[in-house]
C-alpha cells in the first residue's frame, strides 16, 4: 500500500512556526516518526511539501494510479484552495485531511475547510499524531479484516 503524505504551504517551517498551536517538531521529524509507523503497518509512506499549490497538484497528478491513499494538510490551501480541492478528488482515493492545530477553535476563517467535503475525514487539533491516526486508519482499512 503506498500513501502519499502532503503537506502544503508555510508547514516546511513547523518547529519554528508558532510552536504553541504547531508543535516544536519539524517536519522531517513528523515525517520521520509517520515512517517509523508506516514500517511497523508494512506500508509505504512518500513525502511531499511545497508551498505552491500548483506544484502540489502535478504532484498528486504525477501519482494518480500509483497511490492508494493521501494524508493531506494543505496548510492555509484548506480554506481557499479550490484547485487543490479538485486535483485532491479527480485522484479518487480515499483522504484524510489532517491539520495539527484544531481549526475550529480558532478565527473563523479558519472554520470552512473546501477540502472537507471531499475528504473521507478529518482530524483537528491532536498534533503530529494526528499524521499517525490517519496513517493508522487507512492501513487498516486496506488490511483483511
Ligand atoms: C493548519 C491550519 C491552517 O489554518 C493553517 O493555515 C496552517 C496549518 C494546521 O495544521 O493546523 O498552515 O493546516
Amino acid at each position: 500500500m503506498r500513501i502519499l503524505l502532503i503537506n502544503g504551504p508555510n508547514l516546511n517551517m513547523l518547529g519554528r512556526r508558532d510552536t504553541a498551536l504547531y508543535g516544536d517538531k519539524s517536519l522531517a521529524e513528523i515525517e520521520s516518526l509517520v515512517r517509523k509507523r508506516a514500517d511497523e503497518l508494512g506500508v509505504e509512506v512518500v513525502t511531499f511539501q511545497s508551498n505552491s499549490e500548483g506544484a502540489l497538484i502535478d504532484f498528486l497528478q504525477c501519482e494518480f494510479g500509483k497511490a492508494d491513499a493521501i494524508i493531506v494538510n494543505p496548510g492555509a490551501l484548506t480554506h481557499y484552495g479550490h484547485s487543490l480541492r479538485e486535483a485532491l478528488a479527480d485522484s479518487a482515493l480515499p483522504v484524510i485531511e489532517v491539520h495539527l492545530s484544531n481549526i475550529y477553535a480558532r478565527e473563523e476563517w479558519r472554520h470552512k475547510s473546501v477540502v472537507a467535503p471531499i475528504a473521507r475525514g478529518q482530524i483537528a487539533g491532536l498534533g503530529w499524531r494526528g499524521y499517525i491516526a490517519a496513517l493508522e486508519v487507512l492501513a487498516a482499512e486496506k488490511a483483511p479484516q
